[in-house]
């Protein structure tokens, strides 16, 4: 059989494509043929991708040859200097650590009344702005978009004058014209670098001035090398959380009864928002790789130059892994680190528990601020991402 296409058409709607259940079942290590012809591995098993995603002899380096890249645009990563994301160790780890600190779950619990209100500030505009309409709001637009792009850039050290500036380039830079994006892209990574001057000379309290104060001075990083990590962690789990806030709120009204819990009870918002992360999975074309030395994934041997793509979308609805992985269920009792959706092994998210942080202060907020929410179209008018992408609804018309 010729190997299919990747990535898989949904069948329907935002659910994960059915080929991932029939390849589990029957074929968990198959070839896949990609958008320029090439063929990857695939592994659509927990415990396989776990394997995957913490050997060495498999490479995060797009300019390792075989890396798979599964969009034209991927191929213009391979010129630029990576940064740690898509470095292997020693140096993946080197960089790492100097970002460590900042995003420790202690470093996060600091920043949680930032967080809260931010999620407040947000979450009160789309209400009036609502009320004011009286017509139905898109929930994407208004609420799950700036919310993590305003907690970024307040992480970052963004003074809070510039944030509405910033807001429309950032909501630019992900839209659909092409000149517009780059101009956008543009005065961000500008605007990042005369951000990045200023903290050299006058650092903050900020994650800027930290890299600033701790590793510029000593010579570990150069101010470009500041300046494209910045802007790194500026972009890199964005879409991911606007996505999962879109996607979440529908999965809940999809489900009322679950909802209504919530309503009664916000202190459930971090297992649901666990058991979001994994039905939703909104990175679910991450975690690819090159083959650097020969390896054996599940009993198969994947050869130097070969590719591997590790579907956590898949691992996430593994019947081995979870009972019923098709139910949304928020009182399952699993760990946190059981879900791939933040991936696995040395690479898995830095953004992990500022994400968790974020999410679980929406859904604890936001069905106790706007307890009518509800969809304010049919599900079936609802649009949502390109399989092509990363998983997500486009739009969400809601009325309050
Ligand atoms: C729901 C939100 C998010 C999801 C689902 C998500 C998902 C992921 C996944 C799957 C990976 C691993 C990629 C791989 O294995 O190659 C990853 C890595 C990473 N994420 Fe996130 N992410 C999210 C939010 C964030 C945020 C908010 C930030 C920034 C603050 C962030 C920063 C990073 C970084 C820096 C890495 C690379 C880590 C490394 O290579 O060591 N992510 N993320």
């Amino acid at each position: 059989m010729a190997p299919p296409e990747f990535p898989f058409p949904r069948d329907h709607d935002y659910q994960p494509p059915s080929l991932n259940q029939t390849l589990r079942h029957e074929c968990p290590a198959t070839k896949v043929k990609l958008y320029d012809g090439s063929e990857s591995w695939l592994f659509v098993k927990h415990k396989d991708i776990c394997q995957a995603l913490s050997s060495e002899h498999l490479s995060a380096d797009r300019r390792t040859p075989g890396y798979p890249e599964i969009h034209g645009s991927g191929h213009k990563a391979k010129e630029a200097h990576p940064t740690f994301v898509n470095l292997d160790n020693p140096e993946h780890n080197k960089q790492r650590n100097m970002l460590e600190d900042a995003f420790t779950p202690g470093a996060i619990e600091k920043l949680k009344p930032m967080i809260q209100q931010t999620v407040n500030h947000v979450i009160d505009d789309f209400v009036k702005k609502y009320q004011e309409q009286n017509s139905p709001i898109d929930l994407i637009e208004e609420l799950a978009t700036p919310i993590p792009t305003q907690i970024i850039y307040r992480v970052l050290g963004v003074p809070d004058k510039d944030i509405p500036r910033l807001s429309q380039d950032s909501a630019v830079r992900t839209g659909t014209s092409r000149t517009a994006a780059e101009q956008s892209n543009q005065n961000l990574q500008d605007y990042m670098a005369s951000l990045v001057d200023t903290r050299i000379e006058k650092p903050e309290d900020d994650m800027i001035s930290k890299l600033a104060s701790e590793q510029y001075r000593n010579g570990r990083l150069s101010r470009d090398d500041i300046i494209q990590i910045s802007f790194m962690i500026l972009t890199a789990g964005n879409a991911a959380l606007i996505n999962s806030i879109g996607l979440g709120v529908l999965t809940l009204l999809q489900h009322p009864d679950q909802l209504d819990e919530l309503k009664k009870n916000s202190s459930l918002a971090p297992q649901a928002v666990n058991e979001l992360l994994r039905y939703n999975t909104t990175s679910a074309l991450n975690s690819r790789r090159a083959v650097l030395s020969d390896a054996q994934i599940d009993g198969v041997t994947v050869h130097k130059g070969e590719s591997v793509i590790c579907s956590v979308q898949s691992g996430d609805r593994d019947e081995d892994k979870t009972e019923k992985p098709e139910s949304f269920d928020i009182h399952r009792k699993y760990s946190r680190e059981d879900v791939l959706g933040f991936g696995y092994g040395p690479h898995r998210c830095l953004g992990e528990a500022l994400s968790r942080a974020e999410l679980k202060a929406v859904f604890a907020t936001l069905f106790q601020k706007a307890p009518g929410l509800k969809l304010a179209v049919k599900f079936e008018e609802l649009e949502f991402s390109d399989p092509k992408q990363n998983a997500g609804v486009t739009k969400l018309p809601v009325t309050l």
